[in-house]
């Protein structure tokens, strides 16, 4: 018997039975798969496919085309797990433009779409969850602002302002119907805070472990771009090195 499909409500359930909620990215079919075969309930085709797939510098450079690609090859694994893509930069301006783009990764396979922002993209989240088309948060640092950050991943939530900006991002981005939110980068003491304030999981990155759940980009967690690690991941394997090592034995076979 096929176990059924992750839903937004199983997701959703998870915070209420306090089960912590294992997220990764995909960006192609092989490794959706083996995710989806390993028991991941949610599944990102991020954006960060620009740097650790296509050999961008961030992720400025990913345009819609570059995602409803990547998107529909993991689709083809029809995959369990409950799984989504990000709008790129530039990708969500308006209400209008964010609807539009959210329906092409819709009709590229993806169950969910991700942006990132709080209150000042609220009107575009309820134009997207108005469409049907479920909606994941992002706050704290936002990887496509990264230029106008000097180029730095810079801890959020440090000083009151920046605290209270976020608890109320958060609570505008449940309020305009999102599922879900991913904390990125942000002190550990305000993740718990919007934790325990708002109604939806939060899905943190960097941000302590008292979100509801996690999420990694894949590839910093098996070593598969080991030429940069955040400092906040433990790789569980080191592939590139064994990759490497691989292909020479092979090599000294011939
Ligand atoms: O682009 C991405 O992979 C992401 C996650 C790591 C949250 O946004």
């Amino acid at each position: 018997m096929t176990s059924p499909r992750i839903t937004v409500d199983t997701i959703r359930s998870m915070k209420a039975r306090g089960k912590k909620i294992a997220a990764l990215t995909a960006y192609d079919y092989p490794m959706a798969r083996l995710l989806d075969e390993a028991g991941v309930p949610l599944l990102l085709v991020g954006d960060s496919l620009g740097m650790v797939v296509l050999g961008y510098p961030d992720t400025t450079h990913v345009t819609m085309a570059d995602m409803e690609h990547h998107t529909r090859a993991v689709a083809r694994c029809r995959p369990r797990a409950l799984f989504g893509a990000d709008l790129p930069y530039h990708s969500y301006e308006t209400p209008e433009e964010a609807l539009h783009n959210a329906r092409r990764l819709v009709d590229a396979g993806a169950d969910y779409v991700k942006a990132e922002g709080g209150r000042d993209i609220a009107a575009r989240v309820r134009a997207i969850v108005s469409a049907g088309i479920p909606f994941m948060g992002h706050i704290g640092m936002l990887p496509q602002h990264v230029l106008e950050e000097g180029g730095k991943y810079r801890i959020k939530g440090r000083d009151a302002d920046g605290r209270a900006r976020l608890l109320e991002d958060a609570a505008a981005l449940a309020e305009a119907g999102a599922f879900a939110i991913v904390l990125e980068l942000v002190t550990p003491a305000v993740a718990k805070e919007i934790t325990a304030a708002v109604p939806i999981p939060t899905i943190g990155i960097g941000s302590g472990p008292d979100c509801d759940g996690q999420i990694l980009v894949t590839h910093d967690l098996i070593g598969t771009f080991p030429w940069f690690t955040p400092r906040f991941v433990k790789p569980e394997l080191n592939a590139g090195e064994q990759i490497r090592s691989a292909v020479k034995r092979w090599m000294q076979s011939l």
